[in-house]
């Protein structure tokens, strides 16, 4: 098979090599922007009379018709080609004949794939947008519908201070909307055409790239020709921004796989989404939620894949760079897989009203606002936090939780301790006077419901 660019050639290539410099079994994906980018290309060429207008349309027909062929499964990629655009720019050729040659007028692979990456970029940015949106809905509707469930609040993963579920479900809502601002961020710096610096340098024709980027939707165009050809920034920023979604659904995951826990038995995540064990029948295993949280590494991996890649490297373009595809394709299945799976998991979550009840016992999370009451009639926080840890340290030996003292064990430690102490130290009482703003008071997550709900639906 004669290479688009064998004139210069005598030996031809070691099919090795041609096998080992070959991209298309992977840089296929790109076909349907390559053809995009081509039409417009094209379009230009034959307005700005760079070629016949009549050699212009038979190319866009001939791509049109090709783009068919990809679509119904019918195109033969070709290795020997090395890549999606001379795989393209080949059956092009085939197709209609000479004029097909005349479509790389003005363009390089190096300007050509760059646009590519662009438009592929662009448009994973949208879906992941769109997903995050879905796993935040879904989060919305479960904190939602368990508005009235006080849990444990961890540091440290020891008992804290009890919360509303809904609170540190909400949570994890501002974390993705976090995540979601990042790529909106993004988005306007990948929308930027590349096309028309060619090889590195710009072109004697007459080009109008204005007109190929309102085709494409781009809104600026790259301001420097050899930067637009070597500029992998924006794949960067793409990898970087999905390590913090998978880094976000890891520690969502993990709070699954522990609160499923018969250990902490907080909640059940629904058959559709475990697993069994092949020898131990009892076992109902989270390994959806395993597996997002250990895709998180091959992500983490991509991002310092592409830095490495890039670092040092000259200006302009370097074969290098065509190791950046499978990095951030990769990357986009398993952020937008991972964000699939986690909404529709969140629907399958059962809570445990029981199990959380007695967790509530269990490590005298009472402790801080026992401290606020002594605080309240006068003393220093730090003399009522040594007050109440003597206080706990009673309870513990007497294995009991800090309600269940009387009146007269809690007046053994202060006298100023009176009867309205028991009032206080209800879980949802504590929950209710933490009022501040953000905190975890009803009032306070009702109200950040209402606005999740509002820039979410
Ligand atoms: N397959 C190549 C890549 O992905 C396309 C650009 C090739 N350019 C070149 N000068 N060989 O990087």
């Amino acid at each position: 098979m004669s290479k688009q660019w064998g004139g210069r050639f005598e030996e031809k290539t070691d099919p090795f090599v041609e096998s080992f410099t070959a991209s298309v079994q992977y840089d296929s994906r790109l076909a349907i922007y390559d053809i995009q980018a081509s039409i417009a290309h094209a379009q230009m060429l034959g307005k700005q009379q760079i070629i016949p207008q009549k050699d212009a349309q038979k190319i866009v027909k001939g791509l049109e018709s090709i783009r068919k062929e990809i679509e119904q499964g019918k195109f033969i990629w070709n290795s020997a080609l090395e890549d999606v655009h001379t795989n393209i720019e080949h059956a092009l050729i085939q197709k209609i004949g000479a004029c097909g040659k005349k479509l790389h007028t003005a363009r390089s692979r190096n300007d050509q794939v760059a646009t590519d990456m662009r438009l592929w970029t662009r448009a994973q940015i949208d879906t992941i947008i769109d997903l995050i949106i879905q796993f935040q809905k879904a989060l919305i509707e479960f904190a939602e519908l368990h508005l009235d469930i006080v849990i444990p609040g961890f540091t440290h993963l020891q008992p804290a201070q009890p919360v509303l579920l809904a609170h540190h479900i909400l949570a994890y809502f501002e974390m993705f909307q976090r995540d979601k601002q990042r790529f909106q961020e993004l988005r306007p710096r990948v929308n930027t055409l590349p096309l028309g610096a060619t090889a590195l340098a710009g072109t004697p024709h007459p080009i109008d790239p204005q007109f190929v980027a309102e085709q494409l939707g781009f809104k600026k165009l790259c301001a420097n020709s050899m930067d637009a050809v070597s500029d992998r920034d924006f794949l960067i920023e793409f990898c970087s921004h999905s390590t913090l979604v998978m880094m976000h659904l890891s520690r969502w995951c993990e709070e699954l796989i522990i609160w499923s826990s018969p250990l902490f038995g907080f909640v059940e995540i629904g058959d559709a989404f475990t697993t069994g064990s092949s020898i131990m029948p009892q076992k109902k295993n989270p390994d959806v939620a395993e597996l997002v949280r250990g895709k998180s590494g091959r992500v983490y991996g991509h991002l310092f894949s592409l830095l490495t890649l890039m670092k040092s490297l000259p200006l302009t373009y370097n074969r290098d760079m065509q190791e950046d595809k499978e990095a951030v394709f990769d990357t986009a299945d398993t952020v937008e897989n991972s964000l699939a799976v986690c909404a529709k998991m969140v629907k399958s979550i059962k809570v445990n009203k029981g199990n959380i009840q007695r967790a509530l016992d269990l490590g005298y999370m009472e402790a801080t606002d026992l401290a606020d009451y002594l605080v309240g009639k006068g003393v220093s926080f730090r003399d009522a936090h040594s007050i109440v840890g003597k206080m706990v340290l009673h309870a513990i030996k007497n294995r009991k939780p800090l309600r269940e003292l009387t009146l007269h064990e809690y007046k053994s430690f202060s006298s100023l301790f009176a009867e309205d102490i028991f009032t206080i130290l209800k879980p949802l009482t504590i929950v209710k006077r933490r009022n501040s703003p953000g905190g975890t008071s009803p009032s306070c997550v009702k109200k950040a419901l209402q606005k999740a709900k509002k820039i979410t639906f």
